[in-house]
């Protein structure tokens, strides 16, 4: 079913999550390649938390001050106070460091969403890692295109099957079981976060841009 925007976001707003379709591509090779760029650029690790972020361009200035301007530990402060640091938030992403890694598989998945002015980022969580509960604040997005308003969006795309300990929670419900190919969405201001207390390398690729002024398959599901 086609549906306008808003009435996307209105069903958005009224489930913690979607889960959207399940994009059919080699999943084996993608998530191979993955865990090669991971392996052949290790100046891509970064923490959430308790290491400065260290810009590289003008925006990135800018967004230093933006962030600074929340307090030392980012968007809640108060995770300070419950053992956050840069030793158990730490992840490997692919737009951590100049220049940013790309692949040609991340376009014709990109291109299955319903987004213009879209960029993506591949991230993978290692085992004892969390990223904290946060909002995302879209700020390269709001940087480059001030007049976008609420249509900021991020989609989850899964490269490799769930395994134990992988999980993400929206709102107040747990994200489990994905299969490789499915894509997961909630609204622009739903609180969440993301851990991986299991066995093996969590990992996930996000795609951000602007809603189309319709989008097509929009009635998402609310189990997978
Ligand atoms: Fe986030």
């Amino acid at each position: 079913m086609s549906v306008s925007r808003n009435t996307y976001l209105n069903n958005l707003q009224d489930n913690d999550f979607l889960w959207c379709t399940n994009i059919s591509a080699d999943w084996e090779s993608i998530h191979k390649d993955c865990e090669d760029l991971a392996e052949n650029n290790q100046d891509h690790w970064r923490p959430d938390m308790g290491e400065d972020y260290k810009p590289w361009d003008e925006a990135g200035v800018k967004f230093k001050k933006y962030w600074d301007s929340f307090g030392e530990y980012g968007l809640a402060p108060s995770n300070k106070f419950q053992g956050y640091n840069k030793h158990n938030t730490r992840h490997w992403e692919s737009t951590a460091n100049k220049p940013t890694l790309t692949s040609p598989w991340m376009d014709e998945v990109m291109e299955q969403l319903p987004l213009t002015h879209k960029g993506c980022r591949i991230m993978m969580q290692p085992p004892g890692n969390t990223m904290p509960w946060h909002v995302d604040n879209f700020w390269n997005l709001r940087h480059n295109y001030p007049d976008i308003g609420k249509y900021a969006i991020r989609y989850i795309v899964f490269p490799k099957d769930w395994d134990h300990g992988h999980l993400l929670q929206a709102g107040t419900t747990f994200i489990t079981h994905w299969k490789a190919g499915d894509v997961i969405v909630w609204h622009p201001d739903r609180w969440h976060l993301s851990a991986n207390v299991g066995i093996s390398n969590k990992w996930t690729f996000n795609v951000t841009g602007i809603l189309t002024e319709t989008v097509s398959n929009g009635d998402g599901k609310v189990s997978p």
